[in-house]
């Protein structure tokens, strides 16, 4: 599938997987809308980019926040805002997006969800829950929407290079504030977009963004389990 005209709404597009997704996408010429809440980076984005209205093909949703503290540290608050932004927005963008596509009997959904949507490490639970839930919930529609032409492709990033450590929340629901070194070596932004542009174009169902070792950690999690959560005990940096 080619992108040439398509018309792609991009949710978190003001920075890091989403704005990098935006410009690969009007590179390719597709029209595209662009959300996200800091209006000066989304304009900055769409500086580069070319901004249309009308029938959405495909919503890319990638809004998302982190978190940055343990369970028993967080409090409940912080727990739902991680529920609300991750999964409740996205369900409630997707009712909103759902009927036209149905009427016109096509359109893609793509759902960044997380390596942290297969697997749980320390100081992540809710934003764990959140991806983890995604990935149910996208799954059941998948099948639901199959007969009516539209396409489901969920996104499992392991480590990207963006921010998103440290504008995560803390467990009394400040912000991390500090770049880590792990997301700093992860994969660059426009070689995640890119792969994930591959998948999309191919309709995939689920991809996994990542180096070897996130993919190695999902396949130990559904074949080894016990082994990946001695790892994920000793060896994930905290
Ligand atoms: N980077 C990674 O290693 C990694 C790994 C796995 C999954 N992911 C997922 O990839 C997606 C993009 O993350 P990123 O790494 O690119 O981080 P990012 O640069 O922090 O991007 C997050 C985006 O979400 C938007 N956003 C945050 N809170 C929002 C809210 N309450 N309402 C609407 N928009 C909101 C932000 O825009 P505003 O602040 O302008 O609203 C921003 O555009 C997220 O869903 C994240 O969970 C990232």
């Amino acid at each position: 599938m080619s992108f040439l005209g398509k018309k792609v709404w991009i949710t978190g597009a003001s920075s890091g997987i989403g704005a990098g997704l935006a410009r690969e996408l009007a590179a390719q010429g597709a029209h595209l809308l662009l959300s996200a809440r800091r209006e000066d980076e989304l304009h900055k984005v769409q500086a580069e980019c070319l901004e249309r209205h009308g029938p959405i093909d495909i919503l890319i949703h990638c809004a998302g926040v982190s978190q940055r503290a343990l369970a028993r540290d967080t409090i409940s608050e912080v727990d739902r805002a991680i529920m609300e932004i991750n999964y409740f927005g996205t369900v409630e963008l997707t009712r909103a997006v759902l009927p036209s596509m149905l009427a016109r009997k096509q359109g893609q959904l793509v759902v960044v969800s997380s390596v942290a949507g297969k697997i749980g490490t320390p100081l992540r639970s809710s934003y764990s829950a959140s991806k983890h839930a995604l990935l149910g919930y996208f799954d059941c529609l998948r099948a639901e929407v199959y007969q009516d032409g539209i396409s489901v492709t969920i996104v499992c990033p392991g480590y990207i290079d963006t921010e998103i450590g440290s504008k995560a929340y803390t467990g009394d629901g400040g912000r991390y504030g500090k770049l880590e070194g792990v997301l700093h070596h992860g994969m660059p932004v426009q070689e995640c977009a890119r792969v994930i542009l591959r998948a999309v174009a191919r309709r995939e169902p689920e991809v996994v963004v990542s180096r070897a070792k996130e993919r190695t950690a999902v396949y130990l999690r559904r074949f080894f389990p016990k082994l990946l959560f001695r790892l994920v005990r000793t060896h994930i940096p905290s």
